[in-house]
């Protein structure tokens, strides 16, 4: 299959598309963005990658980062990890404080906000932020094959300063004795791990070891890779989960800065970035152009 005609179609389309969606406001570094940047690339099993727009441009990863962060943890911690987040979809927007009230401070899953943060707390726990952020940065750098990835401490510094809602949820979490780290030093390590920029073809390239193909990058045990495409299937997108496999098919994470990663299992992985984002706060262009390619190429996994 030629990808590069159908991306090159995917982009020209995006690109005169009219609804765009809205910037993220609450982080104000994210609300200067143009909705008008298009990017997508593509890394195909065989060792290619094809892109089409601005995939060369960095861009913030926000909630992408969650995926990397639970593959340390899970290797880490192990299955010790679950007794302190669940894998269960919340059906409630990222950043909602309203399950932990019922559920003893046990986030629903790990890539809404609270259970991101205990994910990180877990990684910080006996150790401190900047080895843990180190570790982070090796880990992308290693998938992605090379070392240009870097962390903006603009945009960390602007979360922190509008970061009363995560604050919430990490002492909310430490009440219930689900945090070990002190909340500002867990919630000071997640901000600058989403803080993390990436372009395009930086991120599909990091997403290989997801894909479960030979000759790509072995970061993780397979039975692992497959758990975490389970838990992007079902929560990567939070109460937009369903929709997003209803019209892709395929398991995806997406980041307020508008980026997500798309995984074809054993075929590719896929990153597409649009800072414009829908209600559910996902990329909304993003969204589009993964269903059409996943229409054009067949890689559904239903
Ligand atoms: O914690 C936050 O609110 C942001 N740093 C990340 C949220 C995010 O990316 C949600 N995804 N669409």
């Amino acid at each position: 299959m030629d990808l590069q005609p159908i991306l090159d179609r995917i982009g020209a389309e995006m690109q005169a598309a009219p609804d765009r969606g809205r910037v993220a406001d609450y982080i104000p570094e994210l609300a200067r963005v143009s909705t008008d940047h298009f990017a997508m690339a593509v890394c195909t099993a065989d060792g290619q990658t094809f892109t089409t727009g601005a995939a060369e441009m960095p861009f913030s990863i926000q909630s992408v980062s969650k995926v990397f962060t639970l593959a340390l943890a899970l290797g880490r911690l192990g299955d010790q990890l679950w007794s302190r987040v669940g894998r269960e979809p919340s059906g409630l927007a990222f950043n909602s404080v309203v399950q932990l009230e019922s559920e003893k401070g046990i986030p629903r899953n790990p890539f809404i906000n609270a259970g991101a943060l205990v994910v990180t707390d877990a990684i910080l726990q006996g150790h401190q932020p900047r080895e843990v952020l180190g570790e982070i940065l090796r880990f992308l750098r290693e998938a992605a094959g090379e070392d240009d990835i870097h962390i903006n401490k603009a945009v960390a510094a602007s979360e922190l300063a509008h970061g009363h809602r995560n604050l919430a949820l990490a002492h909310f979490m430490a009440a219930h004795g689900n945090l070990r780290c002190p909340p500002e030093a867990t919630c000071g390590t997640y901000f600058h791990q989403c803080a993390i920029e990436m372009s395009a073809r930086q991120l599909a390239r990091a997403g290989r070891f997801l894909m479960n193909a030979p000759g790509m990058p072995r970061l993780v045990a397979p039975a692992r890779t497959r758990r975490i495409n389970a838990l992007m299937m079902t929560c990567g997108h939070y109460d937009g989960s369903g929709e997003f496999a209803y019209r892709v098919g395929l398991p995806g994470k997406s980041g307020v800065g508008g980026g997500i990663l798309v995984i074809a299992p054993g075929r590719a992985s896929i990153a597409v970035w649009s800072p414009g984002l829908n209600a559910q706060g996902n990329s909304q262009l993003g969204t589009l152009a993964v269903e059409r390619l996943a229409r054009a190429t067949g890689w559904s996994v239903f």
